[in-house]
């Protein structure tokens, strides 16, 4: 494509994607309506948008579909926060907002698997700090204390994980062989799976569980088993 053609297209791409977007996001639709006179040179650049691009591509996404799109665990964190930063609780005739249908999905975490529930957390862990102001970090984390403090009487493999989840069914298997000797060693299923953890959000977790009177063993054992404590620890 020659130059200006592909000038041509990206203006007039960027002019309809405009408005489909705008009807969505509470945020853009008050800058526009703000600048009709000189809208058509009217940059916008948000630098602090959550998720960046990859992000911002999802959100526009769930313009382009009419609000009819799947969200799951593999993007919720990006899409929640997307609908957040630009207040996306406008509802285009007849079809759901984007803050509405990812709050949907969020109710619906406690049926999800441990390992969808893991992926979540850490995309939320990647996009902080903002998330951390939104409430999907506080659901997320509440939800892996949930399941870890439930599995009180613990199992090799936790109950939370379905079939189809490869990942949980992999350490599930190489756990069931090397732990069952010992409930100690069960009731430490957990460990491996939360090493991805920032310090920040590990004080999270572990806060509330101090709190509850979780065996204090175990979460020592935890923490120790944290790479940056082992370097803390053997440094001393
Ligand atoms: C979220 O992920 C699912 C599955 O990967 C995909 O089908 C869906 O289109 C995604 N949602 C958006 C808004 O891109
Ligand atoms: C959307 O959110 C903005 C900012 O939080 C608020 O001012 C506005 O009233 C909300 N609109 C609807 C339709 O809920
Ligand atoms: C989130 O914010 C709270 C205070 O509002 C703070 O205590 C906590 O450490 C923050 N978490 C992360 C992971 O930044």
């Amino acid at each position: 494509m020659s130059s200006f053609f592909w000038w041509l297209f990206k203006a007039l791409t960027w002019t309809v994607m405009k408005k489909i977007i705008a009807s969505y996001c509470g945020r853009l639709s008050k800058l526009f309506g703000k600048s009709t006179g000189s809208a058509r040179n009217l940059k916008v650049i948000f630098n602090d948008f959550p998720g960046g691009a990859e992000s911002f591509e999802l959100m526009s996404r769930f313009c382009y579909s009419n609000g009819r799109t799947v969200i799951n665990p593999s993007n919720i964190s990006l899409l929640y926060s997307a609908a957040q930063f630009m207040e996306m609780n406008i509802s285009v005739s007849g079809t759901h907002n984007l803050l509405e249908e990812t709050g949907k999905s969020l109710e619906e975490m406690k049926y999800w698997t441990w390992s969808e529930l893991l992926m979540t957390t850490k995309k939320c862990q990647d996009l902080l700090p903002f998330p951390n102001s939104t409430g999907i970090l506080e659901k997320c984390v509440d939800s892996l204390i949930g399941r870890i403090t439930a599995s009180g009487e613990p199992s090799p493999c936790p109950s939370t994980s379905s079939p189809d989840s490869s990942g949980a069914r992999l350490s599930c298997d190489t756990r069931s062989t090397e732990s069952l000797k010992n409930s100690f060693s069960r009731a430490t299923w957990w460990f491996e799976d939360l090493l991805f953890l920032s310090t920040n959000l590990v004080g999270m977790v572990i806060e509330p569980m101090v709190s509850k009177k979780f065996d204090h063993v175990i979460i020592s054992r935890f923490l120790f088993s944290l790479p940056e404590i082992k370097v803390l620890y053997w440094h001393v």
